[in-house]
């Protein structure tokens, strides 16, 4: 890890914040019309509007109380529609996380800002509850006209304007987001150093750097904010046997990286239900290479503190 990081962390919030209001213009407010209260959306077994239940009920939720996550689904039953964000996005956030956050750490009427907010999930979870969500993206969803394009290195927010902060980055380049250079999901988080770079995945932590100093300029005092995100295990192209390949442990180095300005509030494990931890290839390779294929998020809930 750089070791340098940390300073230029904090040297970007400081300069941030003694800049004042450096917004030259304001997020375009969503098209859907939000929730006048606080009622949630959430459907409850037996509803008396059997028209609007979705068949093939999932659970009710009831606030998680452990650290330990587990839901049998990617996303929860409301009345809405019958799901929060896209299931066709590769790589969506399951909505009953982001759900389990606004819960717990926001009032209704909060505004919440999710600057990689691919198909939506957060903003949709935020109509549910009664938030005010704010969505970012390099490459928004067609179908999502409330997802205003935007790197996230650099938000047009004002500082300390939003109650709550949930980002779900690129893990490295495990997925394709899009062609554009200045997707992280660009930058390998286990490319080894060489001339340009002086540490293991310089150019990805860096970049998430400057997203996380954005989120901590923008979140009010005493405000939240939630971080989900897996490590990352890279075959070597073309090789196999024992271990050929590079372990990133980009949950511990985003988590080190936070706390440089942040107060860890807890770390909960989520646990993944992906399609493709069922195919039986895959888990021939994982015994036979001697590699572990990822069988559990992070969800990182960090505070800024008030003044
Ligand atoms: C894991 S996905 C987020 C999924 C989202 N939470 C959802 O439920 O659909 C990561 C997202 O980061 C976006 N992204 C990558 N680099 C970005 C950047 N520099 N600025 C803004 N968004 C970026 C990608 O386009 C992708 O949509």
């Amino acid at each position: 890890m750089n070791s340098s990081m940390p300073d230029d962390f904090r040297k970007k919030i400081d300069q941030e914040l003694a800049a004042g209001n450096n917004a030259d213009r304001r997020p375009q407010r969503s098209k859907n019309k939000q929730r006048p209260d606080s009622k949630p959306y959430i459907k409850k077994t037996g509803h008396k509007n059997p028209d609007k239940v979705r068949p093939g009920n999932r659970p009710d939720m009831g606030i998680m109380t452990t650290t330990l996550w587990e839901y049998p689904s990617q996303h929860y039953d409301s009345q809405l529609g019958n799901m929060q964000g896209s299931k066709d996005y590769i790589g969506a956030t399951p909505s009953w996380v982001i759900y389990q956050l606004l819960k717990r750490y926001t009032k209704p009427g909060d505004t919440v800002i999710d600057p990689m907010c691919g198909s939506g999930t957060t903003l949709d979870v935020c109509k549910d509850l009664g938030r005010k969500g704010i969505g970012y993206d390099l490459n928004p969803h067609p179908q999502r006209p409330d997802i205003t394009q935007n790197d996230s290195r650099k938000l047009p927010l004002r500082n300390e304007s939003t109650d709550f902060a949930f980002i779900d980055p690129p893990y490295s380049t495990h997925v394709d987001y899009s062609d554009d250079d200045r997707c992280i999901g660009k930058l390998d988080a286990g490319r080894a150093p060489d001339r340009t770079q002086q540490v293991m995945g310089q150019d990805y932590y860096q970049a998430m750097d400057a997203v996380l100093g954005e989120l901590y300029r923008v979140l009010k005092p005493g405000g939240f904010l939630g971080l989900y995100v897996s490590d990352s295990w890279k075959k070597k192209k073309g090789k196999s046997g024992d271990q050929s390949g590079t372990f990133m442990p980009i949950g511990f180095e985003l988590f080190s990286m936070m706390s440089q300005a942040f107060t860890p509030v807890d770390i909960i494990c989520v646990v993944r239900h992906n399609n493709k931890l069922q195919r039986g290839n895959w888990h021939k390779s994982a015994e036979q290479e001697n590699f572990f294929l990822r069988g559990f998020n992070y969800l990182f809930i960090m505070k800024k503190q008030p003044r």
